[in-house]
């Protein structure tokens, strides 16, 4: 037993690495309550974030990772009316579909809270006094868009007309999609309600509170410019809007459903019918989440959150699709730099841009693309996981195509992992009893594979620490492939008739290798991974990410050790699939 206890016991934290923040809380952008999320959703924040938090689990790393439903909004209102039901009714019942889906898709939150809890109605208050408190909000009345069919203020988004600057005709009240700028509802030509279509539509006065967002361009350019350790994409997109200069913006809302606006606790005079704006009150909860969690756990959020209170040991990471990135480095610094307050704020942000579905929008109010309850009936997780990450849109979207899918699973999951994993466990049950074998030394192919899977390892870590999705799932495909290939030239059923020592040293290093690759393969394919690690009879607490040289690792099992075959890791996808989910789906 000792060598085993010996070599894995030392897999745990990456040693020589200065300065690593030893706890890590990371965000992903919080999925509106109305209606299950897409697989483009999916991609572009909840999964690489949760591949993220394995990886740092793996690494030893006290992680937090902390998401929630944002259930405030028109959205949520429309929806449930939508629905028949009350707006609290409605929220409780989506919050469930989305966390069973996230559970289905093994993402391994610590929390995932709501936006309507009550936590996060006291943070969002006690930010708003706090920013009054500091000079940095104001009441202004200002012109707003009133529909008369719908009886209601149309806050940004149901708000469609023409783009005053490129003229798309397609622009959303609060941004234009066409050429990306911000807008403002009443800067829109010919606006029309698109919550009934309806141009009867008039600009009236309504007072809300505005926070003063160009008072702070200096401090968040500070803060921006010094956050160098954040991807290009998302630095790139704050300085765009730090370079057009930031806007005063309107944080309350004339709306019911939401959190109410109080004045030190008290209803604030003339907002009793309004309530907070619900991307001011949406990336509060990233705090109020981790106090529920907090409270569930009898733990602490301050430590988390509170750089007075040991937070200056926490590494933030936050993941999330391009459009949230102005909200992340501009608006919500702004709520919580202007605070006064000692608050955490985000050290590396990791943006996505989108996942095409055939090239056009997936679409949640068209119900365009496969959502994540669908997917999840027709493949297991496993498959999306994988093939979403190998072609995570990084520096461009990315297109899904059913057939694309089809392509990454059968050739990555099926023909590499898969094939590599069944052949050489069956063969050494076969010829070696279901047992490490003990015999034989390395030869020069051993030595050369030692070589290279240091290299791999080495760049793995490094893509993953680096948040690069496409080499990282690039790099564990390479893994995966020397198995395959140094079986074809060791080839152990040759040495077998002539060598048993040689032919036990090539399938212990082969039976270690699967190990490996099952090892790294647990933050994207957690099922399948858990399913080879099993059978091999890797105990839980040995599963942690390979830091030790090749030549140890590859023989770390113990001599002796009892394996199984496991069961039939991939099924291939066939054509016949492809074509019925086509028709399903709508595929163009
Ligand atoms: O774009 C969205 O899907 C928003 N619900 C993201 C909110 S992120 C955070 F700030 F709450
Ligand atoms: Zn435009």
């Amino acid at each position: 037993m000792l060598p085993w206890v010996v070599v894995y016991a030392e897999f745990g934290p990456v040693k020589n690495e200065k300065l690593v923040m030893k706890r890590i809380l990371i965000t992903s952008a919080l999925p509106y309550i109305n209606g299950i999320k897409h697989l483009g959703n999916l991609a572009g924040s909840m999964l690489p974030a949760d591949v993220y938090a394995r990886f740092e689990r793996l690494r030893g790393k006290d992680v937090l990772y902390i998401c929630a439903t944002d259930e405030h909004g028109t959205p949520a209102e429309l929806a449930a009316e939508a629905a028949g039901q009350p707006v609290q009714d409605y929220c409780d019942q989506q919050y469930e579909r989305q966390r069973a889906a996230g559970e289905g898709f093994s993402l391994s939150f610590d929390w995932f809270g709501r936006s309507s809890s009550p936590q996060n109605h006291a943070f969002t208050q006690h930010f708003a006094d706090r920013l009054e408190g500091a000079n940095l909000l104001e009441e202004r009345t200002s012109a707003q868009i009133y529909s008369i069919d719908d009886k209601r203020f149309l806050p940004d988004r149901y708000v469609e007309g023409t783009c005053p600057h490129c003229k798309s005709e397609k622009a959303r009240g609060d941004q234009c999609d066409s050429c990306g700028r911000l807008l403002d509802p009443t800067d829109l030509i010919d606006p029309y309600s698109t919550v009934s279509g309806s141009h009867n539509v008039e600009v009236r006065d309504t007072t809300h509170l505005f926070l003063k967002q160009a008072a702070m361009q200096g401090t968040i350019r500070k803060c921006v410019e010094a956050a160098t350790d954040w991807p290009p994409l998302a630095r790139s997109i704050a300085l765009k809007w730090l370079d057009e200069g930031l806007q005063d913006r309107a944080i309350t809302r004339d709306l019911s459903w939401g959190v109410p606006v109080l004045q030190n606790g008290k209803p604030r005079p003339g907002f009793e019918n309004k309530v907070f704006y619900v991307w001011f009150d949406a990336p509060i909860e990233y705090i109020g989440a981790t106090r529920e969690w907090a409270e569930a756990n009898d733990k602490d959020w301050e430590s988390w959150w509170r750089t007075d209170q040991g937070a200056d040991d926490v590494s933030y990471v936050q993941f999330m699709g391009k459009d949230n990135v102005a909200f992340h480095t501009v608006s919500f610094p702004i709520t919580m730099l202007g605070s006064g307050e000692p608050w955490k704020t985000v050290d590396r942000l990791k943006a996505f841009n989108w996942v095409t579905w055939y090239g056009g929008k997936f679409s949640t109010s068209q119900k365009r693309g496969i959502f994540m309850d669908q997917a999840l009936e027709i493949a297991p997780s496993d498959l999306w996981r994988w093939h979403l990450m190998a072609n995570a849109p990084e520096s461009a979207d990315a297109a899904f195509t059913l057939e694309h899918f089809q392509t990454t699973v059968n050739s990555d999951l099926a023909n590499v992992l898969g094939n590599f994993v069944n052949r050489i466990t069956k063969f050494a049950t076969a010829k070696f009893d279901g047992q490490v074998p003990a015999a034989g030394s390395p030869g020069e192919l051993e030595i050369k594979l030692y070589a290279e899977l240091d290299s791999h390892l080495a760049a793995l870590t490094k893509h993953h620490s680096a948040m690069e999705y496409r080499k990282a799932t690039a790099e564990t495909r390479a893994i995966w492939a020397a198995g395959n290939e140094y079986l074809a030239e060791a080839a152990p059923w040759t040495a077998i008739k002539t060598d048993p020592d040689r032919a036990a040293m090539i399938v212990r290093t082969a039976l270690n290798l699967v190990v490996i690759s099952a090892i790294i393969a647990q933050v994207f394919i957690p099922d399948a991974a858990a399913k080879v690690l099993d059978a091999m009879g890797v105990p839980k607490g040995n599963r942690n990410w390979p830091n030790e040289p090749a030549s140890v690792l590859l023989d770390a099992l113990p001599h002796g050790l009892a394996f199984e075959v496991p069961e039939m890791l991939f099924a291939k996808i066939e054509d016949e699939q492809v074509q019925e989910w086509s028709e399903l789906f709508g595929a163009e």
